[in-house]
Parts: C-alpha cells; sequence; structure tokens
C-alpha cells in the first residue's frame, strides 16, 4: 500500500476520533506530510472547530487558505486537541519529530494541550527511539559549535541540517548515534545545553493516543506505562 494511503488512513481516523467526541474544540495541527493529510480532511469537522493554532509558518498558511480562524496562544490558554504526525513512536506513546524542521512550536502546542493524538504509519513504530532516525536539535545560529562540542562530550555525533532555518530563524543539529536510555532523562539533558532551544525527543509531553495505520486497517494505541 502506497504511503499516501496509509497518511489518509491515519487522519480519517483522527477525524473519527473527532468526531465521536461530539462537542466544539479548539483544535491545534502539527506539520508535515500526515498533519497536511489531516488538514485536507477538516472540512468534515469544521462546525466543531471553534479556532485553530497552527505549529509553523507552512500549516498556519494551509489552514488560511482554507479559511480556518488562526489563534495563538495569547488568544487561547489551552487547546483540547493537538494533531500530529512523528518520525518515531515507541510503545510509550514518546516520541521523535523534528524530521520537518518545526519541533519547538509543535512541543509548545503539544505542551498546551489536554489530548495529543499522534497520527503515524506503521513504519514509524520501534522498540527504542534514536536507532534508526536522528535526534534533531533546534539551536540558535551562535551557539552551533558549542552545542556541537556539548553533544560529542555526551556521545552524540551532531550533523548540521545544510539549508534549514526553522521558523524562529534558528538551525538544526541531528544528533546521530546517541544512545538515548530513559528519553526524558536525555530531553532533559539536551534542552539544558545553553543554545538548544528545544530537542525534538517527546517524552515528558508524550502522545495520549496514537492512531497507527498498515494495509489492514488502522489501530489505537495508548501509553503502556512502566
Ligand atoms: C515536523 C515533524 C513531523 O511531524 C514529522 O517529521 C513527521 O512528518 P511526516 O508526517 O511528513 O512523516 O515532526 O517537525
Amino acid at each position: 500500500m502506497d504511503s499516501e494511503k496509509l497518511k489518509e488512513m491515519v487522519a480519517q481516523a483522527a477525524i473519527e476520533h473527532i468526531q465521536k467526541l461530539d462537542k466544539k474544540i479548539v483544535l491545534g495541527i502539527g506539520t508535515g506530510s500526515t498533519a497536511k493529510a489531516f488538514m485536507a480532511k477538516m472540512p468534515l469537522i469544521q462546525k466543531q472547530i471553534t479556532t485553530t493554532l497552527a505549529s509553523s509558518i507552512e500549516t498556519q498558511n494551509i489552514l488560511a487558505k482554507m479559511g480556518f480562524e488562526i489563534s495563538t496562544l495569547g488568544d487561547i490558554r489551552k487547546i483540547d486537541i493537538y494533531v500530529d504526525g512523528a518520525d518515531e513512536v515507541n510503545k510509550y506513546c514518546e516520541m521523535i519529530k523534528g524530521l520537518g524542521g518545526a519541533l519547538t512550536r509543535e512541543k509548545v502546542l503539544a505542551s498546551a494541550s489536554d489530548e495529543f493524538i499522534c497520527i503515524v504509519d506503521e513504519t514509524k513504530m520501534v522498540s527504542t527511539l534514536g536507532v534508526d532516525k536522528p535526534i534533531p536539535v533546534e539551536v540558535i545560529p551562535m551557539a552551533r559549535s558549542f552545542v556541537g562540542r556539548e553533544i560529542v562530550e555526551i556521545g552524540g555525533q551532531p550533523v548540521y541540517r545544510v539549508g534549514c532555518q526553522t521558523d524562529n530563524g534558528n538551525i538544526i543539529l541531528d544528533i546521530r548515534n546517541m544512545k538515548i536510555g530513559i528519553p526524558s532523562d536525555m530531553e532533559t539533558i539536551l534542552t539544558q545545553i545553553p543554545g538548544v532551544v528545544e530537542c525534538g525527543i517527546f517524552a515528558k509531553r508524550h502522545a495520549n493516543l496514537v492512531i497507527v495505520s498498515n494495509e489492514k486497517g488502522v489501530s489505537k494505541q495508548y501509553p503502556q506505562y512502566m
């Protein structure tokens, strides 16, 4: 089955999940191709959406084009539901995000949300985060070399993402070959390096629900607590 179909399936399942709630919601939306598949279906829940919040300029432009009202966290205190894709997800619904470069705004919206629905195809499900995919970190430009050296000190290999400037005017370092151990601990370690704005490990604010697709259909996964 082609990957577009798998994205469409999880997008549809997220729409149906929201329809079943049968109430008005403030909706936050992520960034990337799976989030785009979800946005394409948002007209189906238009009446339920009081306002939207966007995790990137790209997402904001799509929502504006579709005619949705876009708010900011200055206007809205609490987001009811945040829907986004991910690069890797484990059974605790912890994720690596940010291969699309929007990790900081995504983490802010996810953290301001009551429910985080992550939508992915089965290839994103992993037993250990960070083995196959790098951990992105957003870094202010003047701190690039310092942060890189600090990452080497703790055992990672930072790779500068060429040609990427985030919506916040920063750069991305992708950390390869880093043994994550406990994801929430590594999230703390990385975000405490001066110059790091945010890291792509979403463990402290993991998803509440992961909707996963494969060629047989979709399934729902909830965090398995340790
Ligand atoms: C962007 C992200 C995306 O959610 C992640 O990269 C998944 O993207 P896609 O749905 O295109 O596979 O974290 O910063």
